[in-house]
């Protein structure tokens, strides 16, 4: 089965045209094409939904041309299209869904909305379907969201824990933005440190706190760590000049409280296998310290790929090979209420 599959819920424009073969549990990515947004919005801090939404109309149609010839096939070759039907930004989302509903409808193939964070979830079964074993749990963690969920196989998960404030990805965006270094955050904190980690330099400041580190759920917590970043940076007069130590400093505290309460999650629902996806999983502090941990505890890690950590559509097309639930369906036809199949909701609870 060929799939489109088209991703458009907040600045990124992506098209990926994936072949499945769910019996012989085989994926290929046939195309990954993204195109990004991140120029435009990097002097506002962040995203502006009202320009994103604009650029998706310029980029969709040919980023999902590119997609298809790049792939080396036609529309024609196409036997279903899915696209991310939530949560993200509305506007940006109708964006994708009425292209994907357009194309559905004129040359006759299924198309199935798909939800954002399910996306995420399936990217580390790219490239391991075969490999991971369940029960399975997950770290999935970006700008928009932060959670642990519980995969007792493809089709039955729920979540476990999640953030009760800001994501561990908008933490090192507003971290970023506190140090006046620029958008998006995650990428340029995770720099900083790796110099700070080089140079060998004594640590000089005291670290973080550990947000609910030890808190008796599987929840987390970042915005107060983004404030103790902001008093500590209004304290100190020097930052400026320490850059390097506070980036790491502010990098360890959340990749700490993130590997912990994964690794929680784990033994408590003794799992076989860890997964960790999302924007922040192309952390390299992240993604040693989960294997590391998660090694100790000899059980098996899948990491996403770093091409499909942050927003991409072949992540969406791997989600609707498992994605069959009715609901999720786009209808082909426009009613005064089809903006509602837009869901916010997440499917996971
Ligand atoms: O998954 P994604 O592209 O979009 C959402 O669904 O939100 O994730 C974007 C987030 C941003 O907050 C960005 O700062 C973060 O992922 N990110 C990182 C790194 N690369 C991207 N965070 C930490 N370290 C990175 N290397
Ligand atoms: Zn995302």
């Amino acid at each position: 089965m060929n799939i489109l599959a088209i991703e458009s819920s907040c600045d990124e424009s992506a098209a990926s045209v994936v072949f499945a073969d769910k019996k012989k549990k085989e994926i290929k990515v046939k195309t990954n094409i993204i195109s990004s947004q991140i120029k435009l919005h990097a002097k506002y801090g962040g995203v502006v939904p009202e320009l994103a939404a604009r650029e998706h109309v310029y980029k969709l149609l040919p980023t999902i041309d590119k997609a298809l010839k790049e792939a080396d096939c036609t529309i024609k070759d196409i036997d279903l299209i899915a696209v991310t039907k939530g949560p993200g930004l509305i506007t940006s989302l109708l964006t994708g869904t009425e292209t994907a509903r357009t194309l559905a409808y004129s040359n006759n193939i299924p198309v199935l909305g798909v939800n954002h964070i399910e996306g995420h979830l399936f990217a580390p079964f790219i490239n391991n379907w075969k490999k991971i074993k369940f029960p399975a749990v997950i770290l999935t963690v970006s700008g928009g969201h932060s959670d642990i969920i519980l995969m007792q196989s493809t089709t039955k998960y729920k979540k476990l824990g999640s953030t009760r404030d800001d994501a561990s990805g908008e933490a090192f965006d507003k971290g970023a933005k506190m140090m006046s270094l620029g958008y998006p955050g995650g990428p340029i904190i995770s720099k900083k440190a790796e110099e700070f980690e080089k140079s060998k330099k004594k640590q000089s400041l005291k670290d973080f706190p550990r947000p609910m580190k030890y808190s008796d759920n599987l929840d987390f917590s970042f915005s107060g760590l983004k404030t103790s970043l902001l008093y500590r940076l209004k304290k100190d007069k020097n930052w400026k000049k320490k850059i390097n130590e506070y980036c790491y400093l502010y990098q360890e505290a959340i990749v700490d409280v993130l590997v912990s309460k994964t690794i929680k999650a784990a033994i408590k629902y003794n799992t076989k296998s860890v997964l960790l996806s999302g924007g922040v999983s192309a952390n390299i502090k992240l993604r040693e310290e989960i294997t590391k941990k998660v090694e100790d505890k000899h059980l098996q890690v899948f990491i996403s790929d770093l091409q499909y950590t942050t927003d991409n559509a072949a992540m969406i097309a791997v989600a609707s090979i498992f994605n069959e639930k009715t609901k999720n369906k786009i209808s082909l036809s426009r009613t005064k209420d089809s903006w509602k199949e837009l869901s916010v909701q997440e499917n996971l609870d």
